[in-house]
This record gives structure tokens, sequence and C-alpha cells, in this order.
């Protein structure tokens, strides 16, 4: 039996592990710490501990595997699953002392960090040398690398470089009986018996806890193209996703915006000025990287004619670095935005990207018979919809009765169409009980085995990933 509720006894050992510095019963900080960007959970840990370093963790972790206390380690408190909230109470592991980049190996391309660096401090500390970590997902200001690799996040660039499980090279991780293992070797290719480090990533933090991460680094491009694509039919935009692919063009980012959620953007933020016709539905905002200007133009020339098939009005080209900036800026805010205009639940849909107009069509229709709204932007490159059911007027009846039958429909339709729930945000506490639309029992056994063999006693992360009645 799990204990969330902590003695003084035990409180007195993890005062020995981290310092009395570095814990907190206090009700202020349990509650700072017992939510992340999740709709408006709040789960307190009952003590908040801030560990320095892998042996302090593998002390606690120890402590709290012999009494059964679970821990749920805490990231940059980003996340929109749910997967660094202490539901069932106990330790709350914050990670924030582990916040330094060790290495960045020029010889061989690759950085080794702690998880607490943030993703965009990394970004630039490896772009100063010339170097490009492609994973830049939209709250990469405060989010942490531990975390990304945790959720195996995405971002807007995936679509041509691929998600941050594709540059996680070796983990070092401390498992919850203590004990601190690697997952794997500093190497591009590894055939080596199984992957521990992938089994790791996605892991939501259900296996072991993440302490050193060994990346994989690439050569940074010197140009892109950006454009912004005003489409009187939001279905046409998602029609063209799949078209740009097939005109031979892997663009570096493809992301796509319904009207509410530019709109609403454009309100929510300062000093971005576009401006949109009445008529527009959704927008795609495309951009090309490379090394050679004149590639790059032709690929863009290319995308244009696919365009031409559609009924876009006119594109606009990015024509300066600070309009690329503004124009990411807005991108980067429409979570934020919708989550600032009304209470709302957000799923995070992915298909095949050929799917993309049946996914967003078949939400709209589920939408009209759960009377509910939606607004719906991502990465359309990837097939990836995060769809925000917003609250509005609903009655709170409604909201609580209807929208999970509709978000039940939403799933269903996503596996229908051979997708899934979950392309970048992870299922963490909200959309565990889902599970069961994308996998069998066969398969949530295999799952539930492997959990088991790293945790016997479930203490790290409990009631995530696994549905409560399964
Ligand atoms: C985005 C986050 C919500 O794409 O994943 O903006
Ligand atoms: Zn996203």
């Amino acid at each position: 039996m799990k204990n969330g509720l902590i003695s003084p006894e035990i409180i007195e050992k993890l005062t020995q592990i981290v310092g009395s510095d570095f814990i907190f019963t206090d009700e202020e900080t349990r509650r700072n710490y017992g939510h992340d960007e999740t709709e408006d959970y709040n789960f307190p840990p009952s003590v908040l501990l801030k560990p320095a370093d892998t042996a302090e963790i593998s002390a606690i972790l120890k402590l709290a595997n012999e009494h059964l206390i679970p821990v749920t380690p805490i990231g940059g408190q980003t996340g929109l699953s749910g997967g660094a909230l202490s539901i069932h109470q106990g330790i709350g592991l914050a990670m924030e002392r582990l916040n330094k980049i060790l290495e960045i190996d020029e010889n061989n391309l690759q950085i080794t960090v702690e998880p607490a660096v943030i993703t965009q401090v990394l970004r630039e500390a490896v772009a100063e040398k010339g170097l490009f970590y492609p994973p830049d997902p939209s709250s990469q200001g405060s989010c942490w690398i531990g975390g990304n690799v945790a959720e195996n996040a995405g971002g807007a660039r995936a679509v041509k470089y691929g998600v941050t499980k594709d540059y996680v090279l070796n983990l070092e991780v401390v498992l919850p009986s203590g004990e601190i293992i690697w997952t794997g070797a500093n190497t591009l290719k590894n055939s080596t018996g199984y992957n521990l480090t992938q089994l790791m990533v996605g892991s939501e933090g259900t296996l072991g806890v993440i302490t050193k991460i060994v990346l994989k680094l690439l050569p940074q491009n010197q140009h892109t193209i950006l454009m912004l694509v005003p489409f009187f039919n939001a279905n046409q935009a998602c029609e063209a996703v799949a078209k740009i692919f097939h005109a031979g063009i892997v663009p570096s980012a493809l992301e796509f915006m319904e009207r509410d959620a530019i709109d609403w953007t454009l309100r929510y933020i300062d000093g971005v000025n576009v401006e949109i016709k009445d008529e527009i539905q959704a927008h795609l905002l495309i951009e090309v990287d490379g090394n050679y200007p004149e590639i790059l133009f032709n690929e863009a020339e290319k995308i244009s004619v696919v365009l031409e098939q559609f009924e876009i009005d006119e594109i606009l080209f990015a024509d300066s670095e600070e309009q690329k900036n503004a124009l990411w800026k807005l991108r980067r805010a429409v979570g934020e935005a919708v989550k600032s205009n009304s209470i709302y639940k957000e799923e995070d849909t992915v298909v095949p990207r050929y799917e993309l107009p049946k996914l967003l069509l078949g939400i709209k229709e589920i939408g009209k018979k759960y009377g509910f709204k939606s607004v719906c932007y991502g990465h359309a490159g990837d097939g990836n919809l995060h769809v925000n059911i917003v609250k509005e007027n609903m009655s709170d009846e409604n909201w609580q009765t209807e929208i999970p039958k509709g978000i039940r429909e939403i799933f269903e339709l996503t596996v229908s169409l051979k997708g899934t729930l979950s392309g970048e945000h992870g299922i963490g506490y909200v959309q565990k009980n889902y599970m069961d639309i994308a996998f069998s029992k066969v398969q949530m056994d295999l799952m539930r085995n492997i959990k088991n063999v790293f945790d016997p006693n479930e203490i790290l992360n409990p009631g995530k990933i696994f549905p409560d009645l399964c």
C-alpha cells in the first residue's frame, strides 16, 4: 500500500539527504509545485525536495522504495498532460538544481546536459558554436530538456528533423531501487541488446528519474524562408499539406492555425500585426531551411505552385528576421492565448498526414453532436492536430458529462484513421482513461509488466499513463 502522507521520521531522513534548505512542507511551496500547464489542476506533494545531484536522488528513491512513498519528478511545469502532478501526494522531486550544460562535444556533435536546462538555453548554447538542436516545443523558453525527454516532446521542426527521441543517444537514470545506470552508449548507431534509452524516452517519469542526457546535434543551417498562407477554406488548408510533400518538398515547419486560433493570439500578444480578411478560415505557416538560398527559393516556388490549386489569398513572405520572429511568436503563443480565453481541454491527436482533412471534419461533426466549439491548430506536416475544446457558455453539467463522450469519439476517429491519442504531449493524468481506444488488454499488460520490472512497488509517478480500471 503506497503511503502519500509522510511521517516525521521520514522527513528527518529526507532532511539528512538534501539538507534543511532544500526540503519544503509549507502549503505555498507545495502548491507552487502542484501544477503544470494542464487545465487548472493542482495536486501538491506532501513534501517538496530539491536534490543537488544524482547521488541525492538515488538516496531519496531508495528510502521511498523501502517505505512505499510515491515520488513524482517535477521539471519545468509546462506539461500539457498532467505528468508532473503529485496526484498521490508523497514526495515531489523538483529537478531544478540539476541545471548545467556539462559538455558540448564539437568533435562528435553531441551535448551532455542535466535535465533542468531550459530547452531554448540549450539550443542557443549550441547555436553559438554553429550547431543545431532541432526540437523546439512552443514552450521552449520555459520547458526543460528533461521534461522534453520524459514526454518525447516534438515542436514545429519535427516535420523535417524528428522529435526528441531522434536526438537522445544515452541517459543516466536513477531507478526506483536507487540504482544508477547509463541506458546505452554515446554512439549514433547501437544494435546492442534492447534499447533501454528509447524505452526511457517518453516514459513520463514512470520508470526512472533522468539525471543526465546525451544528445545528438546537427550543423546549423544558414537560411530560411517563412511564409504565411491564408486559406478561404480550413479543410483545403489540411488537404494542401500532403500535396506539398507529394511535390517533393520536406518543409522544416508546416503549421496549421484555425481562424480563431490566430485571432485570439493576435489579441493576446503585443507587437505582431497581421491583416486577415473576414473570409479567411485558416492559415498554414510554412518554412523551408538550408544553406543555399537559390535552392530555398526554388522550393518556396514549388510550394506556391501547389498552393495555387487551392482557394488561397495572397501569401505573406516574411522579409526580415524581425518578421520571421514575429510570426513564430504568434504561432508559439496560440496555446497560451486559447488558455487565457476560456476554460478548455486540449487533446493532442495525431494521424498519418494525408488523413488530416478527415480528422478536422470529423472533429467539427463531433463538436456539433455534443454541442462544443473546438479551436484547432498544430503541426500539420506531422498530422498532429491540437484540439482545444473550449467551454465558453456550456453548462458545468454538460462540460462534465458530455465532453468526455465527445473526446472519446474524437480519439476513436483518430485511431480509426490509423493515428493515436498523443503526438507529443504524453498521456499523463488527463488522457489515461482513453488508453483502451489505442491499446488492447494484451498491449496494456505488456506495458504494465515493463513498469513492474522497473518499479515493482509502483512508487514512481503513480497514477499516470495506466487507466484507473485496467
Ligand atoms: C504547441 C504546443 C501546445 O504546438 O504543443 O503550441
Ligand atoms: Zn505542439
